[in-house]
């Protein structure tokens, strides 16, 4: 059995401890692992696009933020480009691939991306490829998966950002504003503002005011707390339902960016209070997978490898209920999964005094 594997999308900390779990399940069932550079683009050049992996090879990666295979989240396999927006690879490009594949003599591909990684891989697997998905994202914004890997060391980059915040903003008694990663599903920013102790937390998924927010911050100064912190969701829309982007064609997705900025000087125009915004950026994808993370990738790349032994192509590793199990990636990919205003996690942050914004 031969295991080929790549990492498709942006990068986030777990994806080595992926490489990790592949590599060791294969060779412990009497396999081999192929590894692919730079996403499917690897699959292009079939003498120097990938390279063969044993457990001696990867030793010591599964600490390691990153991936030492690579990644993109542009180029010729990119299969969606905005929200919904779904266009086809082309036939070129995909028999090119395949053509190294067979010759390589392949029997499974684990490709572990997101939302639009995955939607490539589900177009490969309709034209007959043996594909296993594996899913991941900082964003956790991923329908059929309780949790990917990943997010966990986002959050923990959000509450370790909340925390330095707290101690300045107290000292100088100011406002201090952290824009966070989440382009459509405001996951980081809920768990890192909760864990984090944040005053205020602006999601895509609920619409805010600047008054609202503004009256917070104020009742709190009337009650006696001279600073708050403030969590704000890249993809949070301003109240006329605008996007913040950052005016650059990168030949993928629209960049985000300035949500914050904007939400700060929104506040201090309202309260008066000198205010401060902090984009935290990729620091939330770069670093250390947390343990969580380290678990989960080697889970799923086990999980990945015996769906791939046993033949169950187009499925995609997903972690239910404290189990990791399977789903078809179509049904993964055709839904985001985004914060539901009215969810129970939402409610509590709302019953320990969390504005946010509505
Ligand atoms: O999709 C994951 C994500 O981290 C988004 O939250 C963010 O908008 C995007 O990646 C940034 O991607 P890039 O690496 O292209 O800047």
């Amino acid at each position: 059995m031969r295991i080929g594997i790549l990492n498709s999308g942006g990068d986030c900390p777990g994806l080595n401890a992926v490489i990790h779990g592949v590599v060791g399940a294969a060779a412990a069932m009497g396999g081999e692992a192929v590894g692919f550079y730079d996403g499917f683009e690897g699959l292009l050049d079939p003498e120097n696009g990938h390279v063969f992996l044993t457990p001696r090879e990867t030793e010591g990666i599964l600490k390691l933020g990153g991936t030492i295979l690579g990644t993109t989240n542009k180029g010729n396999f990119a299969a969606k480009i905005g929200e919904g927006d779904v266009s086809a690879v082309p036939q070129d490009i995909v028999d090119r691939a395949k053509a190294t594949l067979d010759g390589l003599k392949i029997d499974g591909l684990v490709v572990v991306g997101g939302d639009g990684s995955l939607t490539t891989a589900q177009q490969l697997f309709e034209q007959g490829w043996p594909i296993i998905g594996v899913p991941k994202t900082i964003d956790n914004d991923l329908q059929a998966t309780a949790m990917t890997f990943g997010f966990d060391s986002a959050v923990n980059c959000v509450v370790d950002g909340l925390d330095r915040l707290h101690t300045t903003g107290a000292s100088h008694k100011r406002v201090m504003v952290l824009e966070v990663m989440g382009r459509h599903a405001g996951w980081i920013a809920l768990w890192g503002g909760m864990a984090g102790a944040a005053n205020v937390i602006l999601l895509p998924e609920i619409p805010f005011s600047y008054e609202k927010v503004a009256d917070h911050i104020k009742a709190r100064e009337e009650e006696g707390y001279s600073s708050s912190l403030v969590v704000v969701a890249e993809g949070a829309l301003s109240p006329d339902g605008i996007l913040a982007t950052i005016d650059e064609n990168t030949g993928g997705e629209v960049r985000l960016g300035g949500m914050g900025e904007q939400v700060a000087a929104g506040i201090a125009k309202l309260t008066g209070k000198e205010t401060r915004c902090t984009t935290l950026g990729h620091v939330q994808r770069g670093g250390a997978p947390t343990s969580l993370d380290r678990i989960l990738g080697v889970r799923f790349g086990v999980m990945a490898t015996q769906l791939a032994a046993e033949g169950k192509f187009g499925q995609m590793v997903s972690y239910q209920s404290y189990h990791v199990s399977s789903v078809s990636i179509k049904e993964a990919v055709t839904k985001l999964r985004l914060v539901e205003p009215t969810s129970e996690v939402v409610t509590a942050a709302r019953a320990i005094g969390v504005c946010f914004g509505d």
